[in-house]
C-alpha cells in the first residue's frame, strides 16, 4: 500500500476518534513531518481532514471525485479485483486502456475508472454515454481458466455483483435482464461490456467494462435515452457517493469472481436467476443472424439463456438483444 491509501485507511479505521500524527508517522515508518506533507496533499484534492490536538487527525469529508488510493484504501488488502486500481479524467474507451495492458501481460485484478469517456461504447456496438463525474465508467482486467463457450458465466458473474452493490449501498432493488442489464422496471441503469481475446480452446483475458449511471438527473439523458434509461439518483430520489458505491460493487465482483474461480458458479446463477425479470417471461431476441421467439425458461452450466420456441425447441442462446415479445405463448 502506498502511503496515502495507508493514511485514508487509517483516517477512514478511526472515524469520529481520529488517529494522532505519531500514530500514522509510526505506522507508515516515516517522520510527523511527513505524514503533515501528505495531508496536505490529500487536503488539496479535496479531503476534508481536521486536525486537533484532542484527536489528531480526523477525515471530515471526501471529494466527489475518484481517487485511486483512496479506491485502495476502501477497498482493502486480499482482492484479486482491484489489487490496483487506475483513475483517468478522461479517456476515450476504458476498455480500450485495458484492452493494452492485457496485450502488455499485466496481472488480472486491475480497475480502470474514467470520470468521463469520449468514445465509451456499450454492447451490439452502440454508444455509450460517460459524462464527467456522474457515474462509475470502468473496466477490469480477467484472465479467468475457462473455456471460451463459459465466457457467459462472466456475465452473470458481473450481473450478479454490480446488482448486489447497487442493492447494499443504496438499499434500491434492481433487477437483471438477460443477460447482463441491472434495470428498474423497464429502464436500465448499468450495463456490462464483455470483450474476449481467446484462443480456440482457452480464454487469453476479458476485459469487463461496466458502466452504472449514478448522478445523472433525467435532463442530463440525450432526449432519446430517457423513457428506457435511468439512474440511481433517479430512482433513489438523492445522490450517492460514488467512491464508496464503486468500492462495494468491486468488493461483490470479487466475491463472486472468487467463487466462479473455485467452481461454485450454480451458486451464483441461483441468484441471478431470482433477480433476473426476463426468466418466465415470452420473449424476442434478436442476434446477428436470426432471431428467435419463445418462453425463457432457465440458465444453463455456462450461463446461456434456454428459451423454449413457439415449436418447442429448446434454444441455447448466448448473445442478443432481449425485448419482451407481444402476445401469449402458445
Ligand atoms: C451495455 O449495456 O451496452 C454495456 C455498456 C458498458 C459501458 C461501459 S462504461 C466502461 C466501459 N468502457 C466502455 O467503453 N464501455 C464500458
Amino acid at each position: 500500500m502506498n502511503p496515502d491509501t495507508r493514511i485514508l485507511a487509517s483516517l477512514r479505521a478511526a472515524g469520529e476518534a481520529g488517529i494522532s500524527g505519531a500514530a500514522l508517522a509510526k505506522d507508515l515508518g516515516v517522520s510527523r513531518a511527513a505524514v503533515w506533507s501528505r495531508i496536505e496533499e490529500l487536503r488539496k484534492a479535496g479531503y476534508d481532514i481536521e486536525a486537533s490536538p484532542h484527536h489528531g487527525y480526523q477525515l471530515r469529508s471526501s471529494p466527489d471525485r475518484l481517487h485511486a488510493d483512496d479506491l485502495l484504501a476502501r477497498l482493502g488488502p486480499g482482492k484479486i479485483i482491484g489489487r490496483d486500481v487506475q483513475v483517468f479524467q478522461e479517456t476515450a474507451s476504458t476498455n480500450d486502456v485495458v484492452e493494452k495492458m492485457a496485450r502488455d501481460l499485466v496481472r488480472e485484478g486491475i480497475v480502470v475508472f474514467a470520470e468521463s469517456q469520449t468514445r465509451g461504447r456499450g454492447r451490439l456496438g452502440r454508444q455509450w454515454i460517460s459524462p464527467s463525474g456522474k457515474g462509475l465508467w470502468f473496466s477490469v482486467l480477467l484472465r479467468p481458466q475457462l473455456p471460451p463457450a463459459a465466457a457467459t458465466q462472466l456475465t452473470v458473474v458481473s450481473a450478479v455483483a454490480v446488482a448486489r452493490g447497487i442493492e447494499r449501498h443504496t438499499g434500491l432493488k434492481p433487477e437483471i435482464k438477460w443477460p447482463n442489464d441491472i434495470v428498474f422496471g423497464t429502464r436500465k441503469v448499468a450495463g456490462i461490456l464483455l470483450e474476449l481475446g481467446a484462443e480456440l480452446d482457452h480464454i487469453r483475458h476479458v476485459v469487463l467494462g461496466i458502466g452504472i449511471d449514478v448522478n445523472l438527473d433525467a435532463d442530463e439523458m440525450p432526449e432519446e435515452l430517457r423513457a428506457i434509461a435511468t439512474s440511481l439518483r433517479i430512482e433513489g430520489g438523492r445522490t450517492f457517493d460514488r467512491s464508496d458505491l464503486a468500492a462495494t460493487v468491486l468488493t461483490e465482483l470479487d466475491a463472486a469472481y472468487g467463487r466462479l474461480r473455485r467452481g461454485d458458479f450454480h451458486e451464483i446463477s441461483d441468484e441471478w436467476m431470482r433477480r433476473c425479470s426476463t426468466l418466465g417471461q415470452r420473449v424476442t431476441i434478436r442476434m446477428a443472424d436470426r432471431v428467435v421467439v419463445g418462453r425463457a425458461e432457465s440458465l444453463n452450466e455456462d450461463g446461456a439463456l434456454l428459451v423454449r420456441t413457439d415449436h418447442g425447441r429448446l434454444e441455447h442462446i448466448i448473445g442478443g438483444d432481449v425485448s419482451l415479445a407481444k402476445g401469449p405463448t402458445p
